[in-house]
């Protein structure tokens, strides 16, 4: 495997970053897309099994299934798989649901060894921030490297949030 990448390596062929992501209504997404697109990044979404019902007129509906999943401490399960192994920086992006990140992103630290890693987590939200998950993230995963983060309001995110989104990326040197 090492002779691999280095031989790709030395033909100049650049490993791509990868932008995980996890985005119901389609905001989080957004801000993932503006980081792909500024440091050449790919990606990834992060896929249920079970698809959550993206239209906001059944928000209520959505929030109780939600709340139902953290009461029961629930692992939602992931459908595609990820590969992580050979990516030392990873984008990781979700929006704040019931104070705290979406339990398929647990199934997801769960299921992938981040050891080693530098993990670079951003979110949207309509007012918690991040709500302490990015410490929940270096609590979960004490063997990677985890950069503070970026919370983009879920309006902000709607109109376009390029220009913060940047001056993070440049704050952290990509
Ligand atoms: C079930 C549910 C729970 C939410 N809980 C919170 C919350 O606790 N705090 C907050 O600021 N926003 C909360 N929100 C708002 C979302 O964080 C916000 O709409 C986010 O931008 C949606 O991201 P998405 O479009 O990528 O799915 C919640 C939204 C949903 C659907």
């Amino acid at each position: 495997m090492e002779t691999i990448i280095y031989n790709i390596k030395s033909e100049g062929i650049v490993r791509r970053k990868p932008v995980l992501y996890f985005s119901v209504y389609g905001t989080t997404k957004s801000v993932a897309r503006e980081i792909a697109g500024l440091t050449k990044a790919d990606l990834v979404e992060i896929k249920p099994v079970v698809p959550y019902d993206s239209d906001r007129d059944h928000y209520n509906a959505l929030a109780r299934s939600v709340k139902n999943e953290h009461d029961k401490d629930m692992r939602p399960k992931i459908k595609n798989e990820i590969d992580i192994t050979d990516y030392a920086d990873i984008f990781i992006g979700y929006p704040i649901w019931w104070y705290t990140f979406p339990i398929i992103v647990y199934t997801m630290f769960d299921k992938y060894n981040f050891s080693g890693k530098t993990i670079i987590p951003f979110n949207t939200h309509l007012g918690s921030r991040d709500r302490g998950t990015y410490e929940v993230i270096r609590q979960l995963e004490p063997m990677a490297k985890v950069l503070d983060g970026l919370s983009v309001e879920m309006r902000e995110a709607e109109h376009g949030a390029e220009s913060v989104v940047n001056e993070w990326l440049k704050s952290h040197g990509y």
